[in-house]
């Protein structure tokens, strides 16, 4: 059950103040019945709620796929100096107060989730469900096969072991890493751990759902429940 003011401001109709001034102008039937109280509760399920004769239609959660760009901080803090990644995002999805699934440094790029569902981050994230995650990697100098067999081990970047992950190199200054866990930096730390260092970083996939190509830098959208799916799937094909 879901206060209706709110209900409605997730359904994108404006902020709560706003949504209450409907409310008390007696645009809103429930059930077939005008209401004029805000604190009515609404059963997301079963309540049929109408704004000016139209239905809403209710998302209990959004999903949401940016490409992160560069020079872009993977926070909610408004506070925080410079470009948040919420800075992109419309009206309506910053009503839904999203977050990100799991951060990108400012300077990396690529694929990010923001959802306002707690337990399909915690899926996402936690190296328990081993859902992979894929980044296009390029760094300086050369790296030999020897250095590449210790990422795919796992290295120590400060007191702790990465898990095995799964490395293909794509040129001679260009890798594709695969992890299954999410440490702060843990791409760069990686690299420096075999004594180099990443020039450019961009996450290409999550789970089996690859950065959709139409979506430039800056753009998002919402993902379909196909796409939660191999979002969540174990095996990056
Ligand atoms: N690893 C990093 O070092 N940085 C990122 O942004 C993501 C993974």
């Amino acid at each position: 059950m879901i206060r209706l003011d709110k209900y409605m401001a997730m359904c994108g109709l404006g902020t709560r103040s706003e949504v209450k001034r409907y409310i008390r102008q007696g645009l809103v039937c429930v059930n077939d019945v005008q209401v004029r109280c805000d604190d009515v509760k609404i059963d997301e399920e079963k309540d049929r709620v109408l704004f000016e004769s139209q239905p809403l239609n209710f998302k209990k959660n959004v999903y949401v796929v940016i490409n992160k760009p560069k020079n872009c901080i993977c926070t909610t803090d408004e506070e925080e100096d410079g470009t948040i990644i919420t800075d992109y995002l419309d009206e309506f999805m910053r009503a839904r107060k999203l977050f990100p699934v799991g951060r990108l440094d400012a300077d990396s790029e690529g694929l990010l989730i923001l959802t306002d569902d707690g337990d399909f981050c915690h899926n996402v994230i936690t190296p328990k469900k081993h859902i992979p995650k894929t980044y296009y990697v390029e760094f300086v100098g050369m790296l030999s096969d020897k250095e590449i067999q210790k990422l795919m081990k796992g290295v120590k970047i400060g007191d702790y072991t990465t898990l095995p992950s799964k490395v293909r190199r794509l040129g001679e200054q260009k890798l594709e890493i695969t992890i299954h866990e999410g440490k702060y930096h843990q791409i760069k730390l990686m690299l420096e751990a075999i004594g180099n260092r990443v020039t450019y970083l961009k996450r290409i996939k999550i789970g089996n759902f690859g950065l959709p190509e139409m979506l430039m830098p800056g753009e998002y959208r919402e993902l379909s429940s196909d796409e939660l799916q191999q979002i969540l799937c174990k095996e990056n094909i």
